[in-house]
């Protein structure tokens, strides 16, 4: 992860400690604060506040994933959108009421200030025993005055595969003694794999492994681990509890495989908010979420979802400027 200190250029404007023990940050015209239970956001035009759990889950997937595709709202007002090099913080841009009360507020960052802002705002407003990308059913409080920190699991890395998780040089399988144990959730998943038989000098391009058996073992919710890449493809796996943090507004499609158990989406216009569709799906059940929506996921009991992304740089212009569709096929 980069820091102001990997980052020679950046310079990160913090505040000394409130009484709540929480430094205070700004980033151009937004600043950040917290107390024991909110964190507070003003711009010239308005402010925010939220409350701290639900920021700091939202916070840390924005960072671990380097602003995703698109759009990260953490709520109804506040978010971020990837220009990949460059980011928006805005207020108040993808909300009608905001809108229409001209209240909103987009301010543009280089990638690495507000990065190395939004690392070290997490850093310094997660508690000891709190672990934001975990169920609430399996981590401690976010609450109160400032008690330690949990820097181990708000920097932990995330699994990108180059070409496929288990094969040589790439991201290793998980097991007992990577520290993965299997959740308590999926104690009924087999752990067999696969028997590989790749003909002499084919070792290194032939393999496969088991996905169930993978996605038992992760020790995170609402995080898309890269388990395999063709060219643009990507498969991004990952188990799901609870809510999404982030409102996830799309600058592309992304195919949904639920893999198992149920997550419920709510579907949104990206841009305005206004109430799209609610999507139930049930193991083997598969969607296409067009680039022009927004979406939040409701998983009601530990779940596997295969998120499919198309890492093609040109298609969020090829979108915007009309000339690919916002879905990915017509019946
Ligand atoms: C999404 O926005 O598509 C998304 C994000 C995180 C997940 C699943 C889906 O865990
Ligand atoms: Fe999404």
């Amino acid at each position: 992860m980069s820091s102001a200190q990997s980052d020679p250029g950046v310079r990160v404007v913090a505040s000394g400690p409130n009484p709540a023990g929480y430094r205070g940050f700004s980033l151009g015209e937004f600043r950040f604060w917290r107390d024991d239970y909110f964190v507070y956001v003003d711009w010239p035009t308005g402010s925010h506040v939220a409350s701290a759990d639900a920021f700091l889950k939202a916070l840390q997937r924005d960072v671990a994933w380097e602003f995703f595709y698109g759009i990260v709202n953490f709520d109804g007002v506040i978010g971020t959108v990837n220009h990949y090099g460059t980011v928006d913080l805005f207020a108040g841009r993808y909300n009608d009421a905001w809108r229409k009360a001209e209240l909103d507020h987009v301010q543009n960052f280089p990638t690495p200030l507000i990065r190395a802002t939004f690392a070290q705002m997490l850093d310094d407003w997660t508690n000891a025993g709190f672990d934001p990308f975990a169920s609430p059913d399996e981590t401690g409080s976010a609450f109160g005055p400032k008690h330690g920190a949990n820097t181990a699991a708000v920097t932990r890395r995330r699994v990108t595969a180059a070409r496929m998780v288990g094969l040589g040089g790439d991201e290793p399988l998980r097991s007992d003694a990577t520290g993965h144990r299997v959740n308590r959730q999926f104690a009924d998943v087999a752990q067999d794999e696969p028997l590989v038989q790749p003909q002499p000098g084919f070792g290194d391009r032939v393999h496969a492994f088991n996905l169930f058996a993978y996605l038992s073992r992760s020790d995170v919710t609402w995080n898309p681990s890269v388990v395999s890449v063709c060219k643009d493809s990507l498969y991004c796996p990952t188990t799901e509890e609870y809510i999404l943090p982030i409102i996830h507004g799309n600058d592309r499609v992304e195919w949904f495989v639920q893999l198992s158990d149920t997550i419920y989406w709510e579907v949104e216009d990206r841009d305005s908010g206004a109430v799209r569709s609610r999507v139930t799906m049930h193991p083997g059940d598969v969607a296409a979420m067009p680039a022009d929506i927004r979406h939040q996921g409701y998983a009601p009991k530990r779940a596997m979802l295969l998120v499919w992304e198309n890492a093609d740089s040109a298609l969020p212009g090829l979108i915007s400027s009309g000339q690919l569709p916002t879905n990915p096929i017509d019946f």
